[in-house]
């Protein structure tokens, strides 16, 4: 559309040019803006249903202690219901996990590893940050008195450490604000000569040219001649300072567009500016596990450990779910309705009394593969040696991806950072090694951005979560197709079974999603049984 307006020369009036690129997406837009403001459309999601006191006499069996299966039990159980959670592991939290000293893991057919961090140290290697729209996240961490810190996601001083790009630039270690820095001057360099050379003068008013010149100048940080020379927001060489020396310090020079260009560095600098990735994000302090404790201690009561689902089966009367227990005793335990929070990874291998239509849905999903690897560093070099603090180190060798330094512990002795965060066939291919292995390949893949790196290796935790038990991959990858025919099946109950989880929203990988599925599945488990 763009294109064609520009070419159209005489056909469009000036006026209209720029009235038409206004006018793209522009309703879309402005909803958008509005609804993520809180004006306008608010989120259906923001807070739980009000289900009030209905639930008195009503048996309901939660299959799962994650945060979805852990908020259903806090919000029915508030409600009057009676319920009991099952969870097959010693702890709960599903995938909201947090390593540290004496934290066990053994993937499947894996090594055991036992984390040995110093004390204080810890790595998120399950779900980490915590984007401020997610209201519903947010909504219990407030509700459960966890206190929260700012996660860095987006850091201008951080590395861009790119090997397979060409020029002067590749397999440097780059600031990635100066990246984005000449990469926005030199464009608004360009782009303002050719307006002030009257290249858009057929579809601009002389007002809106004028306009759009300040505009380039403004955002490139052009000088009078509309050239791009650098800016104090790339750094500097010497800094400035007190007295006459050093004085005014020294700014950075800029590197060429050509540089930029060719070095492929450039591509980062969109990955934290959509919806998901915005700053302001947090992390509980202490560890994301805080937040699963904090729903613990609220229906940490109603939770069996390390109890494993056997058999599934339901009729109009109720459900019943048959469980072995912490010494292999099965029992089948009876209620009025059932919420599954079982991954579906995991779910479509048990035996589930359910329709053949659901039976099928569940299938219909892969699950992400996905590794981390926290290391434990004996400096705090990053600090030290090159003044960053917190944010992601990005590198083009998909194995190790980004490299994502501590966003807590500033300026203490020693810090875990996330060695690696990779996915698919790279994450396949990592996760084949020991956890030795691991830790060796990611000491090497580091040394792209720090010389220190290897040698600050102390010790590391890893989790593959493709070869993880009860979980199976990281979270619901939905493509276009099963996103149409399974997900519709899935979101409504079959029978008295209900599914909740991260999969069962738009949201699939994040804590939100599986809270927010939580909350209208049990909104709808609540209607259905005051009906009855
Ligand atoms: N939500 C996950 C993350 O933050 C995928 O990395």
């Amino acid at each position: 559309m763009t294109r064609d307006l520009m070419n159209s020369g005489g056909g469009v009036s000036r006026r209209s040019f720029l009235e038409s690129l206004g006018g793209m997406g522009g309703s879309a837009l402005l909803m958008a803006g509005m609804s993520a403001l809180g004006f306008g459309i608010a989120s259906a999601n923001a807070s739980p249903p009000a289900l009030g006191e209905g639930g008195k006499g009503k048996k309901v069996i939660v299959l799962g202690a994650g945060v979805a299966g852990m908020a259903s039990a806090y919000e029915l159980s508030k409600a009057g219901y009676e319920v009991m959670v099952i969870e097959a592991r010693d702890f709960a939290g599903g995938r909201c996990q947090t390593a540290r000293k004496g934290f066990k893991l053994t993937e499947l057919g894996g090594e055991a590893q036992e984390c040995d961090f110093d004390d204080g140290l810890y790595i998120n290697h399950g779900p980490w940050r915590i984007p401020y729209h997610h209201h519903s996240t947010l909504h219990y961490t407030k509700l459960f008195n966890v206190p929260l810190e700012v996660f860095v996601n987006d850091n201008d001083a951080s590395y861009v450490a790119f090997a397979k790009g060409k020029g002067p630039l590749a397999g440097k270690a780059i600031r990635k604000g100066q990246i984005a820095a000449d990469a926005r001057g030199s464009a608004a360099e360009i782009l303002a000569k050719q307006v002030k050379q009257g290249a858009l003068d057929q579809q601009m008013t002389a007002d809106d040219r004028e306009k759009f010149l300040a505009y380039l100048t403004h955002e490139g940080y052009l000088n009078a001649d509309l050239a791009y020379k650098g800016t104090d927001g790339r750094g500097f060489d010497i800094d400035p300072g007190a007295g006459l020396d050093p004085g005014p310090g020294k700014m950075s020079a800029p590197y060429a567009l050509t540089d930029v260009m060719q070095s492929n560095a450039w591509r980062v600098l969109t990955s934290v500016a959509g919806y998901e990735q915005q700053r302001t994000m947090f992390q509980p302090v202490g560890g994301m596990d805080q937040i699963a404790k904090g729903f613990e201690r609220q229906i940490g009561k109603l939770i069996r450990y390390s109890t494993v689902v056997k058999k599934y089966r339901q009729n109009d009367k109720g459900v019943e779910v048959t469980v072995a227990g912490p010494g292999g005793k099965t029992e089948t335990l009876k209620a009025d309705y059932c919420i599954c929070t079982i991954p579906l990874s995991v779910l479509r291998q048990m035996d589930m009394g359910v329709s053949a239509k659901f039976k099928e849905a569940i299938g219909a999903v892969s699950y992400a593969l996905v590794g981390k690897i926290g290391l434990q560093m004996k400096t705090r070099f990053w600090e030290e040696k090159h003044s960053i603090y917190g944010g992601h180190v990005y590198t083009d060798n998909p194995e190790i991806n980004t490299i994502t330094l501590p966003s807590t512990g500033f300026q203490s002795q020693k810090g875990v950072l996330q060695g690696y965060y990779n996915f698919g066939a790279s994450a396949a291919k990592v996760s084949a090694l020991s956890p030795k292995a691991r830790q060796d390949f990611a000491a090497q893949g580091g040394k792209v951005a720090f010389p220190e790196y290897a040698d600050n290796v102390e010790t590391s935790f890893s989790a593959a979560w493709h070869r993880i038990e009860h979980n199976l991959g990281g979270w619901a990858e939905w493509n276009e197709e099963s996103r149409r025919d399974a997900y519709p099946i899935l979101c409504e109950p079959d029978g008295r079974l209900y599914l909740a989880g991260e999969h069962l929203s738009y949201l699939t990988g994040w804590q939100a999603g599986g809270i927010e599925s939580a909350w209208q599945q049990i909104a709808k488990l609540h209607k259905r049984a005051q009906a009855a």
